[in-house]
């Protein structure tokens, strides 16, 4: 089924535009033959746009699909279908030689410092390999210098060039990680968690480094974290997944301060308050249930096994991803994407005026 697309989020300049993708892993059964039982719908209709130098930020409990579709984005996985548009060519259907050009305006942040750096090669090596694939970017004899201009570019000393990655931090080997994303100077970064494997202290540095070099090189980041305070302070948008589909998306501040969708709300009402106060003033949702297995998604609303507000059309109609009706001709900030019958805005984190 195809997703109704919601005309709030959609934008004509967009960089990278994403229409209906869908990956869908089959689910085979017998050995010798192989007979197709059912599929796993890690992603299952997601619609987006990317704007130049914009933060989208993407958050979603795990196993929503956030990976995957990080995976489609840089070519690493294939979609079953729909279409992934870079300056407004499908990249899902390019030519290898086409394909080339554009991948190295798309490159991937990963989330693990720790395992994504190869420990036998230096760190020169690590963050000049893209030039192997790209020699049009850094001819051979100017390679070393621009390896060390990158170093100095996410703050690491580029006499570090022929240590290995156990001589670094996790802090350290993720600035590598940047490094080597921004080695071809992309466009695009889509960065998959790439800071939750950090110590808290030092999220935030990285964070800052990230915010840096997009005003720096005028990037566009496609940002994917469970740290939904994180996403807010990075991102400009920021879009809610369940279960392989987005069910809200909007600014930052639509997002979380007037959800209208019942899954943002019980997220953002789980997300810690430090001040005891402002905590004494938060209603906590706490959902019941697990969430469905993406080998099979409950019919209508998806997120009806496990939403409060579930009534009989839940199960029968699925919800499009559009403005609510009801906030269609207002000027609310509850006029955004959200894909719930039943949308109402609902303030789930205190703001200053609820704790007078
Ligand atoms: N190669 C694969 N074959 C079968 N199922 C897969 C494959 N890769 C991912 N999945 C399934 O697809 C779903 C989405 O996985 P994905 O890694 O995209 O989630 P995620 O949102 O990134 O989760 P997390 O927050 O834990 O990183 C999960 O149910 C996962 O088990
Ligand atoms: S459509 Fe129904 S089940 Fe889905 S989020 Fe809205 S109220 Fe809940
Ligand atoms: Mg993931």
């Amino acid at each position: 089924m195809v997703e109704a697309r919601g005309e709030a989020s959609l934008q004509p300049e967009a960089i990278l535009q994403v229409r209906d993708l869908y990956k869908h892993y089959p689910l085979t059964q017998g050995i010798l033959f192989k007979k197709q039982v059912g599929a796993v719908k890690a992603v299952d209709g997601v619609s987006f746009d990317l704007a130049p130098g914009e933060t989208l930020g993407i958050v979603g409990e795990s196993g929503c699909g956030k990976s995957t579709v990080a995976k489609m984005l840089v070519n690493l996985e294939r979609p079953t279908a729909g279409t992934i548009s870079y300056k407004g060519e499908d990249i899902t259907k390019m030519s290898p030689k086409a394909l080339r050009a554009v991948r190295r305006n798309i490159q991937m942040v990963f989330q693990d410092p720790y395992t994504s750096l190869n420990p036998r090669m230096t760190v020169g090596d690590i963050i000049g390999e893209p030039y192997e694939i790209h020699p049009e970017v850094a001819p051979k004899g100017s390679r070393r210098r621009k390896v060390q201009d990158l170093l100095d570019v996410v703050g690491l000393n580029p006499e570090y060039i022929n240590r290995y990655p156990h001589q670094f931090s996790g802090g350290q080997r993720q600035r590598i990680g940047i490094a080597r994303g921004l080695a071809l100077q992309p466009e695009i970064i889509v960065a998959d968690e790439p800071v939750s494997a950090l110590d808290v202290s030092v999220q935030a540095q990285v964070v800052n480094l990230l915010e840096n070099l997009q005003r720096e090189f005028s990037l566009s980041y496609v940002f994917i974290a469970h740290d939904l305070s994180i996403v807010r302070h990075i991102s400009d948008r920021v879009g809610v997944m369940y279960l392989g589909r987005i069910v809200e998306i909007g600014t930052d501040a639509e997002i979380y301060d007037h959800p209208t969708h019942p899954y943002t709300q019980a997220l953002l009402s789980a997300v810690p308050v430090p001040d005891p106060e402002a905590r004494a003033h938060r209603e906590r949702i706490v959902l019941t249930g697990d969430v469905p297995s993406p080998a099979d998604i409950p019919s209508g609303c998806r997120f009806r096994t496990r939403c409060w507000k579930a009534q009989e059309r839940c199960a029968r109609e699925v919800p499009a991803l559009a403005v609510p009706a009801e906030f269609r001709l207002t000027d609310s900030p509850a006029k955004h994407d959200s894909a719930c019958h039943f949308a109402e805005e609902k303030h789930v984190v205190p703001t200053e005026d609820d704790r007078e």
